[in-house]
């Protein structure tokens, strides 16, 4: 089964072409990266803008790399939640347009179900039952993937996201947008020790994170020094900063593991790019007999093949969505899209 996969949630338009959930046949992603670091962080307005004029050429890019029409395809994925509004309803419509005019299904995906599919694309022998740390930029959750669209939260994060920590950390390390991509880089030139920095857990929730304290101090570290005329070793706090934040991932995922007594370890969302927590991880899984995947880096930030995978599971569990589909802004990984109008 071919499936076209559609991703605008956040700041890359993005299609791809995959067969049976596993096999990569195009990936096209066209980034606006460039044009928000200008503001330090995604601007809704212009991506959706930018979405609407990527979305045509992009979509045809990832049929003609797989050397196919929109005969050629059996369902049409697209990410319908979590994400930007404006952003999600451009792919939204488009990809309703195609199923209109071409009869193909839709299958509608959530962001963060993908994240965790980006992983069957790398690692083709992975099936679930898995425990699953997802790390984005607005999400972070401890997942227990009970089959390919099972999902139960076990802990999430009460405040910011790791990601969102990463990015406003950086930002007052004085780093460009994404954050996180760039603090990873000089946190491997720093001490990760050269600074003691909070490692905040929820009282009687041992799976939940707590990320705004670590990030509040990390910037009133900078502001302090700043006041006083000094500057801090910015390779030396990215170091430490991440290494707590790593540390708070890591501690409550081992936990969780623990406590289920699952043998399988995931990473997904943009965080597991992370080289910390992808090493860390690799160390503490190897120690504990535990088996541990990660999709490779490519497939870590927003992409379409990711959509078509999950999609595939989605199709194959008969969900679908008729031409009254809406974009949802915030929606719960274990909750399913509403059904309406199925043609
Ligand atoms: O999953 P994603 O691409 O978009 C969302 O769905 O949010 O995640 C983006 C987030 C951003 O916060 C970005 O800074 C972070 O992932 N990120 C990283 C790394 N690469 C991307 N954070 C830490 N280390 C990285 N290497
Ligand atoms: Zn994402």
């Amino acid at each position: 089964m071919k499936l076209l996969g559609i991703e605008s949630s956040c700041d890359e338009t993005a299609a791809s072409v995959v067969e049976d959930g596993r096999r990569v046949l195009s990936s096209v992603i066209a980034s606006q990266v460039l044009e928000h670091r200008k503001f330090g962080g995604v601007v809704p307005e212009i991506a959706s803008r930018r979405h609407a004029e990527a979305i045509v050429g992009v979509v045809q890019q990832a049929l003609d790399d797989a050397k196919v029409t929109l005969k050629d395809l059996d369902a049409i994925a697209v990410t319908a939640a979590p994400g930007l509004i404006g952003a999600l309803l451009v792919g939204v419509n488009y990809a309703k347009g195609l199923s209109y005019a071409s009869g193909v299904p839709l299958v509608p995906v959530h962001h963060l179900r993908s994240h965790v599919a980006a992983n069957y694309l790398t690692n083709t022998e992975l099936k679930p039952p898995f425990l699953c740390l997802v790390v984005s930029g607005g999400h972070t959750h401890i997942v227990h993937v009970a089959d390919y669209t099972q999902f139960h939260v076990l802990g999430c994060t009460r405040d910011d996201a790791a990601g969102e920590a990463f990015d406003k950390a950086a930002r007052a390390m004085g780093l460009p947008y994404p954050g996180g991509v760039f603090l990873d880089k000089e946190a491997e030139l720093g001490d990760p020790n050269a600074f003691s920095l909070p490692h905040p857990t929820v009282d009687g929730s041992p799976f939940d994170f707590s990320f705004s304290g670590l990030k509040t101090a990390v910037i009133n570290l900078i502001h302090k020094s700043t006041q006083k005329g000094e500057e801090l070793p910015r390779a030396d706090l990215a170091a430490s900063f991440r290494r707590a934040v790593v540390d708070c991932l890591v501690r409550n995922v081992m936990a969780a593991m623990r406590e289920t007594g699952e043998k399988k370890l995931v990473i997904a969302g943009g965080v597991s790019a992370n080289a910390l927590l992808r090493r860390e991880l690799e160390v503490i899984c190897r120690e504990n007999g535990w088996e541990f995947y990660r999709p490779e880096l490519a497939l870590c930030g927003d992409n379409a093949a990711m959509v078509a995978s999950q999609g595939f599971y989605e199709y194959q569990a008969g969900k679908r969505a008729g031409l009254d589909l809406n974009a949802v802004a915030s929606m719960d990984i274990q909750a399913d899209f509403v059904n309406k109008s199925v043609r």
